[in-house]
């Protein structure tokens, strides 16, 4: 559908500079930070827990009250994604005023916050400092999975935007992955260590502090934003490794007019505007179909699900998962381009139910069948394996090409509203719920996966391959208006790969 497909994955090696290298390694270590704290706090669970309630026998000089400290847990779990909120939330006023490049410098001051608050949380006897912590580094991820898709969207050559691009995704995962590992009871995960684990973030922070300076500015901030455009050439020419960019800078240009000829609608026109409606309900919908999914109870919960569950070694299923994940990350890479996003998330949608269902059978008949641990390691896999083919990559693609350059904005901002709090609320809710409901809890998560199943399959149109035109126009045969807007579907491979989990 657009150019970037064709040459996707067959990476014309000239134009890979060491400077790009550089600079695209350096900023995906931003998205690493995002997965790691995604995970982390999975596998230590039980030892923090620990912590708490001997924080809690010294302060007030009895054992902590069991649901006290599911609330306690759940909150230091959560409210990463309240940080996540507002950190998506103040994008913008960072990246236009100090630049991209700057931003993502600036912000490790978070992480290293971040780190020393959780890193002595234990020495301080203060479980606090550990809920704030959380928040800060939510805080931080918030905005790095802002700031990385688009540096690196804008340092990449334009047949290379997709690939690079991908690498976003694939950093999360295996910072999802290295947490895992990390949280091994025999590596950072035991009684005197967790708490170098928490702070272990403090090292990619400090590797970037290091090496940002070195990498060149946006040259699309320097142009567009700061009318420089001898620097925006100079960077350029480094990136590129040639002395002509005028074609480059050309592009860049061209792309601001267009963005310039369309209105920047505001969010409140969004939903006013019967043009916009539908577009915007269905990218809600899809958001909430990724958080509510379920997948964060498995990224934050596994090991406490798998000890439930009956598995012998919990830890070894969590990571397992992390592999998983990550392998079929790599092959939804590969798939997403090409088969339709509409097919994709419905396949994936229905294989997360048929595994939750999996699931619910085998916790609720373990006591008879002890294999059954075994069938919740399996059910647990395909959830996740699932969940990468269809509702972890497609929701953010769809956003990008249901709305064009000037509504945009707008639909990714309330996009992420829309996912940070359903990802809150899995986060939060999740243990309660399973107190309650026991071996059926998935049974909660199999029905809004059947709902967004059929929500999906009568009112989400198939995008791939057709213009910003042709789907307003589908919607507008729907809601009776007529607007005659042309629009490109560039940079959607910039916008699309942003695959939170
Ligand atoms: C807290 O620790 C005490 C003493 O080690 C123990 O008896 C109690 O069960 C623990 N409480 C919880 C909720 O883990």
């Amino acid at each position: 559908m657009n150019k970037n497909t064709a040459g996707r994955w067959s990476l014309d090696l000239k134009k890979v500079t060491g400077q790009l290298i550089l600079a695209v390694s350096t900023a995906v270590l931003g998205s690493v930070q995002f997965g790691y704290n995604t995970g982390v706090i999975n596998a230590p669970q039980k030892v923090i827990e620990g912590f708490i309630n001997y924080t809690w026998i010294q302060r007030y000089d009895e054992s902590v009250d069991p649901s006290m400290l599911t609330t306690i847990w759940s909150l230091a779990v959560a409210i990463f994604s309240v940080g996540g909120m507002c950190g998506s939330f103040s994008v913008g006023l960072f990246v236009n005023r100090f630049g991209r490049r700057n931003s993502m410098l600036m912000i490790n001051v978070l992480a290293f916050i971040g780190a020393a608050l959780m890193g002595f949380s234990k020495l301080a006897s203060s479980f606090e400092m550990l809920i704030l912590g959380r928040f800060i580094i939510g805080i931080y991820c918030g905005l790095t999975t802002g700031f990385v898709p688009m540096y690196v969207g804008e340092i990449s050559p334009t047949a290379l935007r997709g690939a690079l691009g991908t690498l976003h995704q694939l950093g999360i995962v295996i910072g999802i992955l290295i947490a895992q590992i990390f949280g091994l009871e025999s590596i950072m995960g035991g009684e005197s260590l967790w708490p170098l684990l928490l702070g272990f973030i403090f090292l990619p922070a400090l590797l970037q502090c290091i090496a940002l300076p070195f990498c060149p500015k946006s040259p699309r901030f320097l142009l567009i934003n700061k009318n420089e455009e001898s620097k925006a050439k100079n960077v350029l020419k480094k990136l590129r490794g040639t002395t002509d960019v005028s074609n480059d800078l050309q592009e860049m240009k061209e792309e601001s007019r267009q963005m310039m000829r369309e209105k920047k609608v505001t969010i409140p026109e969004l939903f006013r505007s019967p043009m916009y409606r539908q577009p915007i309900i269905i990218a809600i919908v899809l958001q909430l179909s990724q958080q509510l999914s379920g997948i964060n109870a498995i990224f934050y919960y596994s090991t406490s699900i798998f000890e439930k569950a009956g598995v012998e070694k919990p830890v070894y299923a969590t990571i397992g998962s992390g592999v998983v994940n990550t392998a079929f990350t790599v092959v939804s890479l590969f798939v997403v381009e090409r088969a339709g996003r509409r097919t994709l998330h419905l396949i994936g949608l229905a294989g997360m139910a048929i595994c939750a269902i999996l699931m619910t059978i085998a916790l609720v008949l373990l006591d008879q069948l002890t294999w059954m641990s075994y069938i919740s390691i399996i059910a647990i896999f395909g959830f996740v394996a699932f969940f990468e083919v269809g509702p972890g990559p497609i929701p953010w693609f769809i956003v990008a090409e249901l709305f064009s350059q000037g509504p945009r904005p707008a639909a990714i901002a309330v996009s992420g509203l829309c996912n940070w709090t359903a990802n809150f609320l899995v986060g939060m809710c999740f243990q309660y719920v399973e107190l309650l409901c026991g071996p059926y809890v998935f049974i909660i998560f199999t029905v809004l996966l059947v709902l967004f199943f059929v929500f999906t399959y009568f009112k989400v149109p198939e995008t791939k391959g057709r213009t910003f035109d042709e789907i307003a126009s589908g919607f507008r045969q729907g809601a009776g208006v007529n607007s005659p807007e042309k629009h490109s579907p560039e940079e959607l491979n910039s916008l699309g790969a942003d695959s939170q989990v």
